[in-house]
């Protein structure tokens, strides 16, 4: 009996062990808090929508994410400053503005939102205990991006950000 109850724990871990790659939960640290997300499936909506929501992007000259410098390595309360502040901005600032006249790309957009909004909400809670604590070069990216966004009007700012969702992922994922 011993035997046949260890022998299930042994495969229910394994399992595990194997299922959780294909369900695409990877678990980042940002400073004090551990967050789970689904990069995957994020990435694959992002993908099914870059060329249609780039397509419409006609000016070229800015970036929200990288001018005048890219999203670098930040230490690791910066990081997860950062990252708490642009969680906050493309829920509050950017899926809400983000409409397009093609219902398929609306879907993969909110998708995208919903996907955002539950990774907000579990930074809220680590918040309540472990504040990250901001340094003056993460306060200093975080104003430039607010300024590159403030140039343009609500709806091409927001879907010039969404376009530039792949470099938010590529530097989660790098620093990683
Ligand atoms: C926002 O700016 C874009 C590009 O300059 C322009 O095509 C669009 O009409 C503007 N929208 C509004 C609501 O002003």
């Amino acid at each position: 009996m011993k035997i046949s109850c260890l022998s299930l724990c042994l495969l229910s871990t394994m399992c595990w062990l194997y299922s959780t790659p294909t369900t695409g939960n990877k678990i980042f640290q940002f400073g004090p808090c551990m967050i789970s997300m689904n990069v995957n499936e994020i990435r694959a909506s992002f993908t099914a929508i870059k060329a249609t929501i780039q397509a419409k992007d006609a000016i070229r000259t800015i970036s929200i994410l990288s001018y005048p410098y890219s999203l670098h390595n930040f230490n690791s309360a910066n990081r997860c400053c950062i990252i708490h502040h642009l969680l906050r901005f493309y829920v509050d600032k950017v899926f809400k503005h983000c409409e397009t006249e093609d219902s398929h790309v609306n879907r993969k957009i909110s998708s995208i939102a919903n996907s955002f909004l539950s990774v907000k909400k579990k930074f809220r809670q680590c918040n309540e205990q472990n504040v990250c604590n901001c340094g003056e070069e993460a306060i200093e990216k975080y104003k430039q991006i607010l300024s590159n966004y403030g140039q343009l009007n609500t709806t091409s700012a927001a879907m010039k950000s969404l376009g530039e969702l792949d470099i938010l992922l590529d530097w989660m994922e790098k620093a990683h």
